[in-house]
């Protein structure tokens, strides 16, 4: 028998998302199988629905490791922790910009710093269960490279995977389904890419659209949006356990090169 996809699942709320493909790995329609769930909180309602799975599951308390001011900190950065790799790599505030480690203020070094520190416990507490594949389902925090690095290699396929609730390369952020309403949007959707460096700006593996009616309230948007996204989810990741998915660099008109996804039939 062909092995199962081995899952790692990452959340911060109620968990609809991973209650989905939970239910399609047991009824088959999913060659996988959820070997631990983590969450960010230990309020994330998705824990529950783990345990009620009989799945394992764990928590990394971010608020607390990063709210951690001490001098001699409680949780100090990984030994191995490149902070200067880091913050070449990624850029998610303004003042973060500068090339060189030593430019960027006090704040930032810290944030990156502490940060590492919860992505290392999020490691080892995922790493014994050997994913394949980790499924950011409703996970509110942005990877750092200390982590993406360690999961999965240039030139390799990527071991990462997020839904975001809009149509990408529209609407990043936290509030997806919130900007494509309050735009006027007549169409709204969600989008399963690869999680890169970016916000939301990975290779995009599938994407689902409904329309939205004149009438609807962002409530109905976000309610249309999810049941679309519980279908969305398990079909790309049933992609990824297929071996469909083969990245290419296509050109784009400004010159630059983006890697995007190719589906194999
Ligand atoms: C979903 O809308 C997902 O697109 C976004 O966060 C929400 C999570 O919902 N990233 P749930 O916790 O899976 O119910």
């Amino acid at each position: 028998m062909k092995k199962k996809l081995a899952l790692a699942i990452l959340l911060s709320g109620g968990g609809s998302n991973a209650q989905a493909i939970m239910d399609a790995c047991r009824s088959g329609a999913l060659d996988a199988k959820v070997r631990i769930v983590g969450a960010d909180r230990l309020s994330a309602g998705g824990l529950d629905r783990a345990a009620a799975m009989g799945v394992d599951h764990f928590v990394v308390d971010y608020k607390g490791i990063l709210q951690d001011t001490e001098a001699s900190s409680v949780y100090p950065p990984p030994p191995d922790l490149d902070l200067g790799d880091v913050l070449k790599k990624q850029h998610l505030f303004p003042e973060d910009r500068a090339s060189e480690e030593g430019c960027v203020s006090e704040k930032v070094r810290h944030f990156f710093m502490r940060r590492a520190a919860a992505e290392r416990m999020l490691l080892d507490a995922l790493l014994p269960f050997e994913p394949d594949l980790i499924v950011l389902a409703g996970f509110m925090r942005t990877l750092s490279p200390y982590f993406i690095d360690r999961m999965q290699q240039p030139g390799e396929l990527p071991k990462i995977m997020n839904i975001h609730p809009a149509l990408l390369p529209a609407f990043p952020g936290t509030d997806g389904y919130g900007d494509t309403f309050r735009h006027g949007c007549r169409v709204g959707g969600c989008t399963v890419h690869f999680v890169d460096y970016g916000e939301d700006s990975g290779p995009i593996v599938g994407q689902a659209a409904f329309p939205i009616l004149p009438g609807d309230s962002l409530e109905d948007v976000k309610r249309r949006g999810l049941e679309e996204e519980w279908k969305l989810y398990p079909s790309c990741i049933q992609l990824y356990a297929e071996g469909r998915l083969v990245l290419e660099n296509r050109p784009q008109r400004s010159g630059a090169v983006r890697r995007v996804v190719r589906v194999l039939s």
